[in-house]
């Protein structure tokens, strides 16, 4: 499913790229977001390793985050 870009506020995405979250989506997440023109932020891990891939936005964790998941944040 496509996602919009227009859903996303301004704003940087922190997706950690700490050794787990980077093995389970981290990087490829990261790539979709530049992709899609959103300002991308690499942050070291969060200590939810189990939650992987991890996103913050606004300061808020995103647990096993992905572009829909995104989506329906405030970023
Ligand atoms: S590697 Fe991402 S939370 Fe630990």
């Amino acid at each position: 499913m496509p996602v919009r870009s227009d859903t996303f506020r301004e704003g940087a995405v922190g997706v950690c790229h700490g050794p787990r979250c980077r093995d389970y989506g981290g990087s490829a997440l990261a790539g979709l977001l530049q992709a899609q023109g959103f300002l991308c932020e690499r942050i070291p891990c969060q200590s939810l390793c189990s939650y992987s891939p991890v996103a913050r936005v606004n300061g808020i964790a995103v647990l096993r985050a992905s572009m829909q998941k995104l989506a329906g944040t405030s970023v």
